[in-house]
């Protein structure tokens, strides 16, 4: 090989190991999120009529629940324009599953300084769940432009020092 072949040779090997190693990367990628880190489409099971909500449990009674010790479930609607409830109430140091969706169009759920961040889908179930330690006000706002009242569409999260017995 004179040393004009060795630098094409180096030049295609340059592409054509990428080319292999992106695609394989990406797989491995898929199979520890679907397998390792439980990450999931949304599944079949989380599906519902939007226009039947209000005899769909658990939207029938949207609102704050306690589950346990330290543990609470907001069940939450989103519709044109505003949240429902606008206001979730928990003592710090609780852990809240957000189990929410959409009446009408696509809305989103986006809590001010947590990891709540979630697209409220028309028929479909959405659930995340997050740790409130600090006390304090946090926005609830609808993070997708959801049309003309988009503006308005807000709520919060109060979090109440521990130990003021004030869940409920
Ligand atoms: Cu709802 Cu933007």
């Amino acid at each position: 090989m004179n040393r004009n072949n060795l630098s094409v040779y180096i030049y295609e090997l340059a592409w054509v190991l990428p080319s292999i190693a992106i695609p394989v990367g990406m797989l491995v990628a898929i199979a520890v999120s679907a397998f390792a880190m439980g990450i999931h489409l949304p599944g079949p099971e989380g599906r519902l009529d939007p226009a039947k909500l209000d005899a769909t449990p658990p939207f029938d009674r949207p609102g704050v629940r306690r589950v346990g010790p330290g543990r609470y479930e907001a069940v939450v609607i989103g519709q044109i324009w505003r949240f429902i409830p606008n206001e979730i109430r928990v003592p710090a140091g609780s852990e809240v599953t957000f189990i929410a969706t959409s009446r009408d169009v696509v809305h989103n759920l986006k809590i001010q300084d947590t990891p709540i961040n979630i697209m409220l889908i028309p028929g479909q179930v959405s659930k995340l769940t997050a740790r409130f330690d600090r006390p304090g006000e946090y926005l609830l706002i609808c993070n997708e432009y959801c049309g003309t009242g988009h503006h308005v569409m807000f709520g919060k999260v109060v979090v109440e020092p521990a130990g003021q017995g004030g869940s409920r």
